[in-house]
């Protein structure tokens, strides 16, 4: 699996681009160097060749005074003279360290060779075409191979160029010199690039490796622990290294992760518990009653008010069980509610008209205030359900003779609407967790309630991007407050 991780990839990507590029970078300047020398070369030739032509040319000026002053007629030997003249120059300047290395020919203006440096290294012969071109009067540039029988043959670059006076061509100068030097520097660079090219990219590829698993150290370290990590030790948690990098970002983003999942586990949990639980009773109190009724003969009498507290129980777990339901669906739902507009007093009536008959029971007064024609946007049965889940507790948590004030209030941005009540109030300990599924603050009392009203109330809420307030003192009452957003 080595291949596969990212360690691999990363360096293997690093040492092909490394490569590419050394490679490029080689060629190039493999290439930029020898130009460079074989014009340098070229360069040199041709202003030896200047220099050798410029020479002579003082050399027989010279010569040509000193014999008229002895009164030969210079002149009509111009030919013979010139031949001698060439040589003799040819010989004093052999210890020249400016033509070192460099093998001087000259031809006359037939094209014969009239003098050569000593060591012309088989350099005798150039191309007719190109003796011809001097001839013409053009100066050419040549690459030849020297063909000395007893050495290995070798590569000369030449340069041919005439003297030329009064429109004609006096004599041709030839200069070569050997491409040895050349070729060896380029043969030694190329040797130097050739071995340096694979140490740099191992070089590079082997610290690479090392930097991206230093990189990823903690990485394999995460690795580890996660897979410590199951259901039941969500505690266990990512070592956060202190990176300042995505690392790091990764590691907190997968502790939140954790911590949220762990709440979902846990309240999971709690769901399961807390639904047994209400399960069972219900369910004890029927095995009990069936029990006892079942142990004689009973009167028709006796039997069906068995029956009668046995549907009563059966009620309570179908209540339990649809509440559970409509939770169920409302967190699961993905759409957000219908939304439509209401008229907000019609709502609250209809809801409170549900409640009455229980309020009148109790001898508690129900009353309205608000101005009419105030509406509010959502869906009808979700925020009817809202209403009256909160209107039954403000019933079922007030004693008798009490008092309910349902109110609205709208301002620019928001419905307020506040259920006000005179019951048994809910201590402020209990109030951040009254929203929970399956809490009940005051569960001895009421004769039924499963804690599950306030948290359909809730998700609801959310959904219609509302909020709830509660406002409450012990023994003097509650006030809920729900603020509806106008749009
Ligand atoms: N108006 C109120 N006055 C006093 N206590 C309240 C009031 N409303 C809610 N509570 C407390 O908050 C708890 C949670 O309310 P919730 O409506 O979720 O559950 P419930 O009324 O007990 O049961 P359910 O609504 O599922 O039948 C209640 O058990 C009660 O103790
Ligand atoms: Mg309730």
């Amino acid at each position: 699996m080595f291949y596969k991780s990212i360690r691999f990839k990363v360096t293997i990507v690093y040492m092909a681009i490394l490569a590419i590029t050394l490679y490029a970078f080689s060629t190039i300047l493999y290439h930029q160097v020898s130009k460079s020398l074989y014009d340098n070369m070229d360069t040199l030739l041709s202003s030896r060749a200047e220099g050798i032509v410029s020479a002579i040319g003082t050399y027989w000026a010279t010569e040509k005074l000193g014999t008229m002053r002895y009164g030969a007629d210079a002149l009509a030997s111009d030919n013979v003279d010139f031949a001698t003249i060439a040589q003799r120059w040819v010989g004093a300047t052999s210890k020249d360290p400016k033509l070192l290395n460099i093998i001087v020919q000259i031809f006359d203006a037939k094209g014969e060779i009239v003098a050569s440096s000593k060591n012309t290294q088989g350099i005798t012969s150039v191309s007719e075409q190109t003796l011809f071109a001097a001839l013409q009067g053009k100066s050419t540039f040549d690459t030849l191979t020297s063909s000395f029988p007893t050495k290995k043959a070798q590569a000369f670059r030449v340069f041919i160029t005439p003297a030329i006076q009064n429109d004609s061509v006096e004599y041709i100068v030839q200069v070569a010199s050997p491409l040895d030097p050349i070729a060896n520097a380029l043969n030694s660079l190329k040797v130097t690039l050739f071995v340096l090219f694979p140490i740099t990219v191992l070089i590079t590829g082997v610290t690479g490796a090392f930097l991206v698993k230093l990189t990823l150290r903690p990485v394999d370290s995460m690795i580890r622990t996660i897979h410590g990590i199951t259901a039941e030790n969500m505690k266990m948690k990512l070592r956060i290294p202190n990176t300042k990098d995505e690392i790091q970002k990764l590691a907190e983003t997968f502790n939140d992760m954790l911590a949220r999942l762990e709440h979902a586990f846990t309240s999971q949990k709690h769901l399961f518990e807390d639904l047994s639980h209400e399960l069972k009773t219900p369910l004890t109190i029927l095995k009990g009653e069936f029990e006892v009724v079942l142990k004689k003969m009973r009167s028709p009498g006796d039997y069906e008010d068995v029956l009668k507290s046995s549907l009563e129980e059966i009620d309570k777990m179908t209540r339990l069980v649809e509440n559970l339901l409509m939770l169920a669906s409302l967190e699961a739902r993905q759409a957000m509610p219908e939304k439509r507009t209401l008229d907000l007093n019609g709502l609250l009536k209809s809801v409170a008209d549900n409640v009455k008959r229980l309020a009148e029971i109790k001898n508690i007064a129900l009353a309205f205030s608000g101005k009419s024609g105030i509406s509010v946007i959502g869906d009808e049965k979700e925020l009817k359900q809202l209403f009256l889940n909160i209107l039954d507790n403000a019933v079922k948590y007030t004693p008798e003779g009490g008092r309910i004030d349902i109110s609205v209030v709208e301002d620019m941005r928001s419905t307020r609407i506040s259920v006000k009540d005179t019951g048994v109030g809910i201590p402020s300990a209990d109030i951040p967790h009254i929203f929970d599924r399956f809490y009940r603050v005051h569960s001895a009392r009421s004769s039924y309630g499963f804690g599950l009203g306030l948290s359909i109330v809730k998700v609801i809420a959310d959904a219609h991007n509302g909020s709830i307030k509660v406002e409450s003192s012990p023994g003097s009452g509650t006030t809920f407050i729900i603020t509806l957003p106008l749009k």
